[in-house]
């Protein structure tokens, strides 16, 4: 326990003040820190996915990250004829810390540098390497491919379609990058099923970014 403490300190102001909301990581399906996880005596919470000390920085734009990363899926990428963003490229930064475990090649709790004993993730939550079939990630949104695709709200744009809301900066990610992340909100806060940012109610989420 006082472990989990110290490193939340170290890790989490952010998460902290956040977690005045109702939701929190603690029993979403996020929280891996029960009884059957041989890897984990302590019951840590973050651990699977931040380590204060040692952190593996391949990535890039990571947090601290302790998962063991996918190093060698090759994965389908979504395309359309329609899509203005043009060919996406592999999947980076932090869609590659969430495909460290939802891409299903991954156990789940290999972390810190350890091979894992549980196994990769189950059928809900493994997305597989064909994303060919997933909501385009990893490319930039811009204010020139809202221009260029006539039915999106700017990104850097005052008011959107959610009564004045924006598209905040937690949506899109160092160079504006649309990511896993943001659409979901790992850590739970918002408590908005399942992890989302945004309440999808009346497909509230999607009308974020989409002027439809
Ligand atoms: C299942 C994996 C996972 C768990 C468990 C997790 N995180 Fe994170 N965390 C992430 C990912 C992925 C990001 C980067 C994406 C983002 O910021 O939305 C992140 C970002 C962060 C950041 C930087 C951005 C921010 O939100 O302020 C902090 C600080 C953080 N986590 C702290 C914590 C703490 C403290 C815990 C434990 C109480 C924790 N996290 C548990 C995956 C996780
Ligand atoms: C350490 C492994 C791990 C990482 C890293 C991780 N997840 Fe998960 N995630 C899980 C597990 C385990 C589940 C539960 C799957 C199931 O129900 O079988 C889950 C479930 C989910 C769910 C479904 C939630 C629900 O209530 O049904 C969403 C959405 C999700 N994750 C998104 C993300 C996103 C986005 C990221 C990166 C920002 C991420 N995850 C990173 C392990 C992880
Ligand atoms: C454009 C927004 C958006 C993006 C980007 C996105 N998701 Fe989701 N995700 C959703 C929504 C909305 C749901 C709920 C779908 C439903 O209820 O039918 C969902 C559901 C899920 C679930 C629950 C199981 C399922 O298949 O419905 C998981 C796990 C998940 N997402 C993980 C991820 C991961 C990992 C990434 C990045 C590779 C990602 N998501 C990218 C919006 C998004
Ligand atoms: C954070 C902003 C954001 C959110 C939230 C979001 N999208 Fe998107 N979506 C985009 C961007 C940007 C594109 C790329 C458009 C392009 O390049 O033509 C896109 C692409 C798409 C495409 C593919 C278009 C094509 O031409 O192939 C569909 C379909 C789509 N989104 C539906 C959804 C749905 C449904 C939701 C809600 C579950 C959603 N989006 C949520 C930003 C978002």
């Amino acid at each position: 326990m006082k472990k989990l403490i110290v490193t939340s300190m170290v890790l989490g102001a952010g998460f902290l003040l956040a977690s005045a909301a109702n939701a929190a990581i603690t029993d979403s399906k996020h929280d891996l820190s029960g009884s059957a996880t041989l890897n984990n005596p302590e019951s840590q919470l973050c651990i699977y996915c931040h380590t204060p000390h040692h952190a593996d920085t391949s990535a890039g734009d990571a947090p601290l990250w302790n998962h063991t990363l996918t190093t060698t899926a090759t994965f389908t990428v979504y395309s359309s004829t329609t899509l203005d963003a043009g060919a996406l490229g592999q999947p980076g930064g932090v869609s590659k810390l969430c495909l460290s475990c939802h891409d299903g090649t991954v156990a789940l709790d290999a972390f810190g540098g350890m091979a894992g004993n549980l196994g990769s993730i189950g059928a809900d939550g493994d997305l597989g390497i064909n994303l060919s079939d997933d909501h385009p990630i990893s490319f930039a949104y811009t204010s020139a491919l809202a221009t260029a695709d006539g039915e999106l709200y700017d990104p850097d744009g005052a008011g959107t379609g959610l009564g004045g809301d924006t598209i905040t900066a937690t949506m899109l990610f160092t160079g504006g990058l649309l990511e896993c992340a943001s659409c979901h909100d790992v850590h739970n806060n918002t408590g908005f099923d399942p992890m989302l940012l945004v309440d999808n109610t009346g497909s509230g989420l999607c009308l974020t970014c989409h002027n439809k």
